[in-house]
């Protein structure tokens, strides 16, 4: 049984290891790979080597990219559920420097075709999901319709607005029960849909009152965990949906690990989020976001996006239960 459902992009990254991000106009050398990426594929098999069951739905190519899709989610035992689509697989072309950040190119290519009929054509998709995971590297009306299926199915919706340029609008985020920017994602959408000027490097710093109302005014009956990297995550209830939480609003610290490719962390996040939310919807909040933030911070000591996740054992082991 697929107890979480993934839709959205699936990527071929093309990664170039650099000392330092290239400055415009600059040539420099690199160290060269190639490996399965995407928001929405890294978010699938986060939640999948999590440990629980996870369909992905995506739109590939009829090409090399397309091919490596189905073969590493088979691997992964997440049932695909692809649009065939006439545009060539989606790719990303990924810099990181030797502090592990990125910067990141999108060619959207298959991505930017998956309909929302696709979504809708299966009947079954839906029946015994817990969470239903989207992020915003797919057409927005396509999240939208996933989004809005979900909740009429009364599953659970998890929304990741990534990345912070993406399209949205305030009727898209609200069909969110837990939506989980990073600060940069946070502050964009805050001075688009709520007017309230903020800068990304300023969020972190904010006292917890002050995020508190930021997130209550954004997403007023759901959940907002603001990723903030190194630092760690703010979460930030409405009163009346504590979610076996003691607080409204509360942080929880980074786990230390010696990060040396960040990219896909925010995946692994989300992905070990959602996986941990249906395995045991019963726990407390703070318990699922304690799990996702060590999961993600060993998925940074690992080159790669979706190969870089670990597996929940490896989480047990080097944590604790
Ligand atoms: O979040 C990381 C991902 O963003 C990469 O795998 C890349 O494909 C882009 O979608
Ligand atoms: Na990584």
């Amino acid at each position: 049984m697929n107890s979480v459902i993934v839709v959205g992009s699936f990527n071929v990254d093309h990664v170039w290891r650099c000392a330092e991000l290239p400055a415009v106009g600059a040539t420099i050398a690199g160290q060269y790979a190639t490996g399965p990426g995407g928001k929405g594929f890294n978010q699938a098999v986060a939640a999948a080597r999590a440990g629980v069951g996870t369909a992905f739905v995506c739109a590939l190519g009829d090409d090399a990219g397309g091919a490596l899709a189905r073969q590493l989610a088979a691997a992964d035992g997440i049932g695909l559920r692809a649009e065939a689509s006439d545009q060539p697989t989606g790719t990303a072309g990924i810099y990181v420097d030797a502090r592990g950040r990125n910067c990141i190119v999108i060619g959207a290519g298959a991505n930017g075709t998956l309909g929302a009929a696709h979504v809708a054509a299966d009947p079954e998709l839906l029946a015994g999901a817990r969470v239903l995971l989207a992020q915003l590297e797919s057409p927005v009306e396509t999240i939208e319709a996933a989004l809005a299926l979900a909740r009429e199915a009364g599953v659970a919706t998890l929304l990741n607005p990534a990345p912070a340029n993406a399209p949205s609008s305030i009727g898209l985020l609200r069909l969110a029960d837990l939506l989980t920017p990073n600060e940069t994602e946070f502050a964009a959408l805050l001075n688009r849909h709520v007017g309230e000027r903020v800068e990304a490097e300023a969020v972190a710093a904010l006292d917890g009152a002050s995020l508190h109302a930021l997130c209550r005014k954004l997403l007023p009956h759901g959940s907002v965990v603001v990723t903030l990297g190194s630092v760690g995550v703010f979460v930030s209830h409405p009163d009346e949906q504590l979610r076996g939480d003691a607080q409204t609003h509360y942080r929880v610290g980074a786990e230390s690990v010696s990060a040396s490719d960040t990219t896909g962390a925010g995946d692994a996040f989300n992905g070990a989020l959602a996986a941990s939310l249906a395995r045991a919807p019963e726990q407390p909040f703070a318990a699922h976001v304690r799990y996702a933030n060590r999961f993600a911070a060993l998925s940074t000591e690992r080159a790669g996006a979706a190969a870089a996740m670990p597996r929940h054992d490896e989480v047990q082991e080097r944590f604790g239960a």
